[in-house]
């Protein structure tokens, strides 16, 4: 039985690329540090004002022109960000507004970088059961909002003033995280696949809420009355917490033992995969998973140096570039694999 497939892909960025040597104004970092332990060489980050909604609905005009598919064909719309427009409503809905398309259900989905492999499942069973025929995909964020820095002119380029100490000290404190993460947007249209045994073939999911404080944010939320406060902000709790280093551990550990327990559930060799589309949180944790999984480098490409960390936005900026550079095309076996706060982490495997 035929699941569904990507018919059209876009993806959308904001402004100018902020380099590792700019974020080094306002941090003590080095463009050698970020580089040799990341992989990253850039980022973007939207402006004020601009939500995940805007950057969501840019990547899904791109979709959707991609796939000859207008608007108003959609008929369910599934927006996956860790950083919505509002705390409620979701983006989603605003994305339907965004499109002329309001009306069309939008559910919006929390499970953070984790988010592809997920949708593609919940979409294939919305598709399935007859709730829907063209969906759009899309996943937006703008980290921009929880930077640990107010001097945006200087990380922007704008300005070439020294920032204060204090400023330098705060930003350095979060230094870990505020280098990998950046904005951006990608979407997908996702249809059945014509092909008798094409598109989606099955996902591996999984969460684990005993390791939420490997990556949260503390300060906001509605355990606390009220749920935000000016005493949270000062002590920066609006910035999320991430261990980063146990984080880098389990993605390896847990990411590589969900391939090969989802290829066996398939009968699927993992060398009739042709492309692995992998989150782009660190290149170490990719060439980790490459080795433990003895994958061609070829076949598990690479844009982190460009976008950063984009969570749930990174699977589709790399797949629509991927299928625009000619890497993977129609009939092509895909593997895609993603873990991020919650913990979520899940594999999917794709027939295009
Ligand atoms: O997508 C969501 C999931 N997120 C992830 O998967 C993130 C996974 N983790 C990571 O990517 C890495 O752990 C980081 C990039 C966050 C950190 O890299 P690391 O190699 O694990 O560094 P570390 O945290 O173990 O820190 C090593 C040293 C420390 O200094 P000392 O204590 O050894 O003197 C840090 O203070 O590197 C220092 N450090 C930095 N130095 C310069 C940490 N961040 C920076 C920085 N620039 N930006």
């Amino acid at each position: 039985m035929s699941g569904i497939t990507i018919i059209g892909t876009g993806h959308h960025v904001p402004g100018a690329p902020v380099t590792n040597d700019a974020l080094a104004r306002v941090m003590e970092t080095s463009d050698e540090w970020i580089q040799s332990r990341t992989g990253i060489q850039q980022r973007h980050f939207a402006q004020d004002g601009e939500g995940a909604s805007d950057l969501g609905a840019e990547a899904a005009k791109n979709a959707l022109d991609d796939a000859g598919v207008e608007a108003s064909e959609v008929d369910y719309i599934i927006f996956a960000t860790m950083t919505p427009d509002y705390f409620f409503p979701g983006s989603g809905p605003l994305l339907g507004a965004k499109l002329g398309i309001s009306g069309v259900p939008a559910l919006d989905i929390r499970q953070q970088c984790a988010a592809m492999p997920y949708a593609f499942q919940l979409a294939d069973a919305l598709v399935q059961s007859g709730a829907a025929e063209t969906i759009l995909l899309v996943g937006a964020e703008v980290h921009a909002g929880f930077m640990p820095w107010t001097d945006w002119d200087v990380v922007r380029s704008e300005s070439e003033r020294e920032i204060t100490p204090e400023a330098y000290q705060r930003a350095t404190k979060h230094r870990g995280l505020a280098i990998i993460f950046g904005d951006g947007a990608a979407a997908m249209v996702l249809r059945k696949s014509a092909s008798p045994d094409g598109g989606f073939i099955g996902a591996e999911l999984h969460s684990d809420g005993d390791s939420f404080d490997h990556l949260f944010v503390s300060g906001c939320g509605f355990r606390n009355i009220p749920y935000v406060s000016s005493e949270a902000l000062l002590a920066d709790e609006h910035i999320p917490q991430m261990r980063g280093p146990s984080l880098l551990k389990k993605a390896v550990k847990t990411l590589s033992r969900t391939v090969k327990s989802l290829c066996e559930t398939h009968g699927i060799a993992r060398d009739d995969i042709d492309c692995f589309i992998a989150h782009q949180a660190n290149d170490r944790i990719n060439q980790a998973v490459r080795n433990a999984l003895r994958i061609p480098p070829e076949k598990i490409p690479s844009n982190i140096a460009r976008y950063g960390n984009t969570s749930a936005a990174t699977i589709g900026i790399l797949t629509d570039e991927l299928r625009h550079d000619g890497t993977i095309r129609e009939g092509d076996l895909l593997c895609f694999l993603a873990l991020g706060a919650g913990l979520n982490w899940g594999v999917a495997l794709l027939r295009l």
